[in-house]
């Protein structure tokens, strides 16, 4: 039996890993270890909390304790999700992100290295390497140079992974990606902010010029990239995950008002946010050659099944915008 430790697996991408992975492999047992912030939803496992293959072990990454009960059973591979991780928040509690990514990262890779895990995926993001011009993408070889606190308590985290390859030998990968989109992202990032108060005919704040350029990917292809890292990557070795979809924030809001029937004149440009970074994009070619992957979903198939999932989830919505999907924690 393979036990894999997944952490923050209530999340929006951790949750779509931990299905993907239970669907594929019927033999294999994941634990998710998540603290249920606010951005973890237990309404996001819906489809696989009653897996016997699956065990959610409510606990944080802060405590080095609490970490050591999710390695009570023998654990052959971590995947490590859980962070905090809206840019917004990071600005106004910088020094949560540092402890939630920077020594909940740590603690975390401390308790991997202690049981010699065969394989541990740091799941990081494009922002570590901060903002691009008009031209040219992100490689691996590109330095860092995070802008906000989240993508510099993230850079900090990944560089923490990297020297528990250096110093102790533990088989760490580092994966790197970009925007990601799809269901079940917490209300509060662009594409579900655009659509739910699309859907309730409410303004919708654009930063700036609405001129910032991301370059976005469907979670799905996310979670098969990581799946293949996790096997077929190399210890030591980061990759780049992107789909080259870039688009700007403006275009991307009319265009899923569009796919709604709604106007454009919804859209409200507001301040700017603090150091916002001009443009992302990833080159993602050494993961694409090393890995075999390629993304599978277009971005205007993605973004329509996305659209059509929220204005389905009414129920999945009322829930978090009620509270009542923190009820009972
Ligand atoms: N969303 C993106 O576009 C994107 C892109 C690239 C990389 N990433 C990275 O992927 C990972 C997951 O992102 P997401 O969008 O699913 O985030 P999310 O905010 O939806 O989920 C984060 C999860 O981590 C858990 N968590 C937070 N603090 C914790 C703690 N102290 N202890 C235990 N659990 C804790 C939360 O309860 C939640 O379930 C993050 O590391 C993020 O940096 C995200």
């Amino acid at each position: 039996m393979i036990r894999l430790l997944v952490t923050g697996g209530l999340g929006f991408i951790g949750s779509h890993f931990i299905e993907y992975m239970l669907e594929k492999y019927p033999s294999l047992h994941i634990v998710n270890l998540d603290a249920a912030t606010y951005a973890g939803n237990p309404d996001n496992t819906e489809s696989f909390r009653n897996n016997p293959s699956y065990r959610w072990i409510r606990g944080d990454i802060r405590s080095a304790e609490q970490i050591r009960q999710a390695f009570v059973d023998q654990i052959d591979g971590v995947v490590h999700f859980a962070a905090e991780s809206h840019v917004d928040r990071s600005i106004s509690t910088p020094d949560l992100f540092a402890e939630t990514n920077v020594l909940g990262t740590l603690n975390l890779l401390e308790e991997a290295r202690r049981h010699n895990v065969k394989k541990f995926v740091h799941v990081s993001t494009d922002e570590v390497y901060g903002s691009l011009g008009d031209d040219g993408f992100f490689t691996e070889q590109s330095p860092l140079a995070p802008n906000s606190p989240y993508a510099a308590s993230k850079a900090g985290s990944d560089l923490l992974a990297r020297s528990y390859y250096h110093t102790y030998g533990l088989p760490v990968i580092i994966t790197r990606c970009s925007n990601n989109y799809g269901p079940r992202q917490f209300p509060e990032k662009l594409i579900p902010t655009i659509i739910t108060r699309a859907l309730k005919n409410r303004k919708i704040p654009i930063y700036g010029d609405g001129k910032n350029v991301r370059d976005w990917l469907h979670v799905t292809d996310h979670c098969r990239a990581v799946d293949l890292a996790l096997r077929q990557g190399s210890p030591g070795e980061v990759y780049n995950i992107g789909g080259h979809n870039e688009m700007s924030n403006l275009k991307l809001a009319e265009y899923i008002l569009d796919l709604l029937g709604k106007p454009h004149s919804l859209l409200e440009f507001v301040t700017d946010r603090l150091g916002h970074d001009n443009r992302y994009a990833i080159d993602p070619s050494k993961t694409q050659g090393e890995l075999g992957w390629k993304p599978a979903i277009y971005l205007a198939e993605g973004l329509d099944s996305t659209v059509k999932w929220y204005v389905q989830s009414e129920e999945w919505l009322r829930r978090i915008e009620s509270g009542e999907y923190r009820g009972g924690l």
